[in-house]
């Protein structure tokens, strides 16, 4: 596809003493699309995700197969180099500097981009409507918020580097649904108003039904069925997810 931003082909990952993680995957995420890949427990989905932001530890992790952003080639290279050509990576775990101040993760997001001083105050009035609770937390250490308040400020802080895609793991991991609601609201915001491409994985198929523009099964390492348009929510809706 060739307006697609992230084109991922025929990526295998085999882990040192285990099987193949990851089995020659394959897809596409054009701009504006949020794909979801859905499986269980070991599926393979973190290693997808990080097989695409350049985070796979170890020298003796096997990866092979082609990574494309916006056309560029990015298997083998750092997650500095991937990050720099445009990928935002939000993972499950250490989402955020939590040494730093929440002005201070935010900064550093910004400073990835070079914007004029004017443009960097609309952005910071912006963020700060779209994020209230960072507002008033401001001076706080960001290993301090609740887990729905970091997932929000890697949000914030992708919004404010201009990636061309994100690829977000678990969001919803340890979030009452409540929160998950506002979690995936304000992704779903910040994918629409930058147009980027998203690579969402995620165990539970019920919250993400809303976002999925494209929906991606996974089941030992492979990635076995993909849907698109109308069928998105008739899978969900096969697979006990209410009606919307
Ligand atoms: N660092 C590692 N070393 C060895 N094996 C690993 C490593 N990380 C993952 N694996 C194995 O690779 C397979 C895929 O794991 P992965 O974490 O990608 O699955 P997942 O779909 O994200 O699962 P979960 O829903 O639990 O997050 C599993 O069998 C797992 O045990
Ligand atoms: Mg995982």
């Amino acid at each position: 596809m060739s307006d697609a931003v992230l084109e991922v082909r025929d990526v295998s990952v085999s882990y040192p003493g285990g099987g193949v993680a990851l089995d020659r995957a394959s897809l596409s995420v054009a701009a504006g699309e949020i794909a979801v890949v859905v499986g269980p427990n070991g599926a393979g989905k973190t290693t997808l995700c990080r097989a695409v932001a350049g985070y796979l530890p170890g020298e003796r992790v096997r990866v092979s197969g082609s990574v494309k952003v916006r056309g560029a080639e990015l298997a083998g290279k750092d997650p500095a180099n991937i990050a720099r050509a445009g990928v935002c990576f939000i993972p499950e775990r250490q989402k955020v500097f939590a040494t730093l101040t929440v002005a201070e993760n935010l900064e550093l997001a910004r400073r990835q981009t070079a914007r004029d001083p004017r443009s960097a105050a609309v952005d910071d009035e912006h963020v700060s409507r779209m994020f209230p609770i960072l507002r008033e937390r401001r001076t706080q250490p960001a290993g301090l918020l609740s887990g729905g308040e970091q997932q929000m400020l890697a949000l914030a802080r992708a919004f404010l580097s201009r990636p061309a895609l994100i690829v977000i793991d678990e969001p919803s991991l340890g979030l009452a649904p409540v929160v998950i609601q506002t979690v995936l609201g304000a992704l779903r915001q910040v994918a629409a108003e930058l147009n980027v491409a998203v690579l969402l994985a995620d165990q539970n198929i019920i919250n993400t039904r809303e976002l999925a523009t494209r929906l991606y099964e996974m089941r030992a390492g492979e990635l076995i069925q993909s849907q698109t348009g109308a069928a998105v929510g008739d899978y969900f809706a096969g697979h006990g997810a209410p009606a919307r």
